[in-house]
């Protein structure tokens, strides 16, 4: 993938058991741009990002990046791809420190082979600039994760994704446990990733959020993408209507 690429999802489906979470869900992302999902709890939006980045393998239905099926095995291979995604049940290490947490499987080595080192001052001075820039108040990249609260870890889940991702960026819900400082700040961040040339797909139950950052907006309702729009053609209302399915879709 690079940074000029669309992905196209196209019908796909993915069940549970019993539970058919999606039922055939079809959307684009336009490289370079901010796209939302929004839709109720239980949508199918999780499920969906899941699929995109190689945690769950679609049932059906075909997912493609520049006109090419791509079949993502792992998360590793959307990874691979310059895909990171910040999953909105956090996969963080609880017993690792915030800047272990960030180098997760890509520790930085020094020295000359058989004498290699990791490289930790660079990857703690890195990971501190990283998280301070998110201005989230996280005491110190020394501590492990587990003394973190809530918001704080979700401040370092979005400095490891926003360090890492090359062409794209995936977020789901990554401002549903801060406060409006803080959600403020990974707004801003997001755009600099978009200024960046990159492209983010955001998952928001905040309509106000998707209004002030996405170029597109996708509603999802029952494991389905019922439709979707150009941002500035929807007020925050309208996206409620369209959400509950009060209003129908505004092209
Ligand atoms: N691993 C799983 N095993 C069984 N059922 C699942 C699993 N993951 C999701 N589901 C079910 O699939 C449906 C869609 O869930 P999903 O997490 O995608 O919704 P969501 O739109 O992300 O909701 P929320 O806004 O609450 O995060 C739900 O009915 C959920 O219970
Ligand atoms: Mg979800």
């Amino acid at each position: 993938m690079t940074t000029n690429d669309k992905i196209v999802i196209d019908d796909v489906q993915k069940s549970f058991g019993n539970v058919h979470a999606l039922k055939g869900a079809s959307l684009t992302i336009r490289p370079g741009e901010v796209t939302a999902i929004v839709g109720d709890n239980g949508a199918g939006k999780s499920t969906l990002v899941k699929c995109l980045t190689g945690l769950y393998t679609p049932d059906s239905g075909e997912i493609r990046i520049d006109g090419e099926p791509v079949r993502f095995t792992s998360p590793r291979d959307a990874r691979d791809k310059g895909i990171e995604t910040v999953y909105q049940d956090l996969a963080l290490s609880d017993q690792l420190t915030v800047w272990q947490n960030m180098y997760m499987d890509r520790e930085l080595v020094r020295g000359i082979p058989g004498f290699r080192f990791l490289a930790r001052k660079r990857m703690k001075d890195h990971a501190a600039e990283l998280v301070s820039q998110l201005a989230v108040n996280v005491p110190g990249v020394n501590r492990p994760v587990k003394r973190l609260s809530g918001g704080q870890r979700q401040a370092v889940a979005i400095a490891r994704g926003v360090m890492w991702a090359k062409n794209m960026i995936i977020l789901d819900e990554p401002t549903a446990a801060l406060g409006l400082n803080e959600t403020a700040q990974v707004e801003d961040l997001i755009r600099r990733v978009v200024a960046g040339g990159k492209t983010v797909l955001v998952v928001s139950h905040n309509f106000e959020q998707v209004k002030r950052l996405s170029q597109q907006v996708w509603v999802m309702r029952g494991g389905r993408v019922v439709g979707g729009t150009r941002t500035e053609n929807v007020s925050g209302e309208q996206l409620v209507g369209m959400v509950t399915g009060a209003v129908s879709m505004v092209e």
